[in-house]
């Protein structure tokens, strides 16, 4: 009786019949030939700063299987370029992280040269198909149950999240529409509204001197809303 198969998927049966030599031979040239393959990442030069796209270390996750079908386990690959979108000085600035399963595909040709060069150049060598010519992508499948981050586009609309902060910076930032904030607002310079300067607007009806007005008026609506005489006299904006 012949020991069980450690690897129900393989047969060896190919193998075993002289008819299917040639397939035989075929099927071993092609084994050489790699295309994209299932990779985690083990270490990462980036970390999500502002700096130029980085390199990746990846472990093939589809172990080989030996002629006696045996799996044994791929080496780490080193110094692998990744994905990013970005457009001259335009980017989306989202690193890879230890753990990430994605996929690489491999190059048909030695890319060493022109990862080093950054322009083009003869191959580094004559290997081809070979996963030390590999170019990570993005990740596929999900190691943490969802992510605590991110940018969702959905049917109700856009939303940023952020455990920390969100953080908007330019010289001049605009929005349209009507802002429903929760929490408290802090402006380090003046806020106008409506043309009134929360700062440096004055109040009538009184009489100058050293008196102080009382504090604004609770759900008062404001001039320029329905003021009527239901509204705290000598209230004025
Ligand atoms: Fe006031």
């Amino acid at each position: 009786m012949s020991a069980a198969n450690p690897l129900p998927g393989f047969s060896g049966a190919a193998f075993e019949s002289d008819a299917n030599e040639l397939q035989a031979i075929f099927k071993a040239l092609l084994s050489k030939v790699r295309t994209s393959i299932p990779v985690q990442v083990v270490a990462v030069t980036n970390d999500g700063g502002v700096a130029p796209i980085g390199y990746v270390d990846i472990k093939p996750l589809v172990s080989m299987v030996t002629g006696s079908l045996d799996a044994i386990a791929h080496g780490v690959i080193y110094n692998v370029p990744y994905l990013r979108i970005q457009g001259g000085g335009n980017a989306v600035i989202l690193d890879p992280q230890v753990g990430d399963i994605g996929i690489a595909v491999i190059s048909d040709r030695d890319i060493s040269t022109v990862k080093a060069s950054k322009a083009v150049s003869p191959p580094g060598s004559s290997r081809r198909h070979d996963p030390s010519d590999a170019i990570y992508l993005n990740s596929i499948i999900s190691v943490a149950a969802a992510p605590t981050q991110y940018v969702r586009f959905f049917d109700g609309g856009i939303e940023v999240v952020s455990p920390t902060e969100v953080h908007i910076k330019a010289p001049s930032i605009k929005s349209e529409g009507d802002w429903a904030h929760t929490g408290s607002i802090t402006a380090s310079e003046d806020v106008i509204a409506s043309g009134v300067s929360l700062v440096q607007h004055e109040h009538g009806g009184v009489a100058r001197g050293g008196a102080m007005t009382s504090p604004p008026v609770v759900g008062y609506p404001g001039k320029s809303a329905s003021f009527s005489a239901n509204s705290p006299a000598g209230a004025e904006l």
